[in-house]
């Protein structure tokens, strides 16, 4: 395994220990079955202030305390423990440059994929700033791998073995020759990108498909839902047929990893004039300024270390 990470601290297990101590047993059903829940965040260092800047800590530990619960594991590691010891870990490591934070809970010991306990969690975090991709807009395929439906698998949930659906999806889309893949559900409407939400702007009006969708319930979505208040543009959640794609004006993906990010092409078609469009760009500055403190955090979603 690559040595990069070497000098990082991670938290393990109520501990801080460094990163080449950290290591699950692979009798435990979480190297076996995939059994565990997750959760993507990121920091933003502000370098005027020098400070980090944590988007939607608490509520990124709320959905994984969900998380827990819909897995139906013994115990739920709470979201007040997984904050604090995310926030010290922040400090323990000192760092100076945007990170991406990923808290996990695990079902640990010997048990088959039935196994409910013992659990045991963890919290890495490496420096990650914003890809390319933002500015330049993406490309996306309609995949043929369809988005598990919540009666096979909690949608909702992040769940590690839900991500095998994202790794093929991504995959073919790779080999295909596009950045991403967009997945329409069992109801053959679309769902949601591989490890993102989508919006698609028609006549000025965002639309995205509705919680009820088998997306991840995106925090993303969440503020860009709440953005998009404030900017006086309406938001319909919605089923979303796939020849929408083609007919809408703007497209992007949202979500933790991916931003805001705009999908300038589908299938091989333009959407808008392809390149990314205005009302796109107009909530990236939005987004931006709030993440990176240039304007006023009036929800709170925002912890300083
Ligand atoms: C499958 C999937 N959908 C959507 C999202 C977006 O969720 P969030 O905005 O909470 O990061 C993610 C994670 O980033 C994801 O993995």
């Amino acid at each position: 395994m690559t040595n990069k990470y070497e000098s990082l601290i991670v938290y393990f297990n109520g501990e801080f220990v460094p990163w080449e101590e950290a290591n699950v047993h692979i009798f435990t059903p979480f190297t076996k079955y995939g059994t565990a829940v997750f959760e993507g965040i990121r920091g933003y260092w502000c370098e005027e202030a020098k400070k980090l800047r944590i988007f939607r800590l608490e509520e990124h530990m709320q959905r994984m305390e969900t998380s827990q619960k819909i897995m139906r594991f013994d115990e739920v590691i709470s979201a007040v423990v997984m904050c604090e010891a995310t926030i010290e870990l922040m400090k323990r490591n000192n760092f100076r440059t945007s990170v991406h934070i990923r808290p996990t809970a695990y079902v640990d010991g010997d048990g088959e994929s039935s196994a409910q306990g013992p659990i045991g969690s963890f919290i890495t975090a490496i420096p990650r700033g914003t890809p390319k991709r933002v500015e330049t807009g993406c490309t996306a395929q309609v995949s043929s791998w369809e988005r598990f439906s919540d009666r096979a698998m909690p949608a909702r949930a992040k769940v590690n073995g839900n991500y095998n659906n994202s790794r093929l999806s991504g995959i073919q889309a790779k080999i295909d020759g596009y950045d991403a893949a967009i997945l329409l559900n069992n109801r053959g409407k679309i769902s949601e990108g591989q490890g993102m939400c989508i919006f698609l702007v028609r006549d000025g009006v965002a639309v995205t498909p509705s919680v009820t969708s088998d997306i991840l319930e995106s925090i993303t979505r969440d503020t860009v839902i709440r953005l998009f208040e404030g900017m006086g543009v309406e938001v319909q959640q919605r089923d979303i047929d796939r020849s929408e794609l083609f007919a809408a004006e703007e497209a992007f993906f949202c979500g933790t990893g991916w931003e805001i990010t705009p999908i300038n092409m589908v299938d091989g078609a333009s959407i808008g004039d392809g390149s990314p469009g205005a009302l796109t760009r107009q909530l990236q500055g939005v987004y931006f300024d709030l993440l990176f403190g240039r304007s006023t955090d009036k929800w709170s979603w925002v912890t300083t270390v």
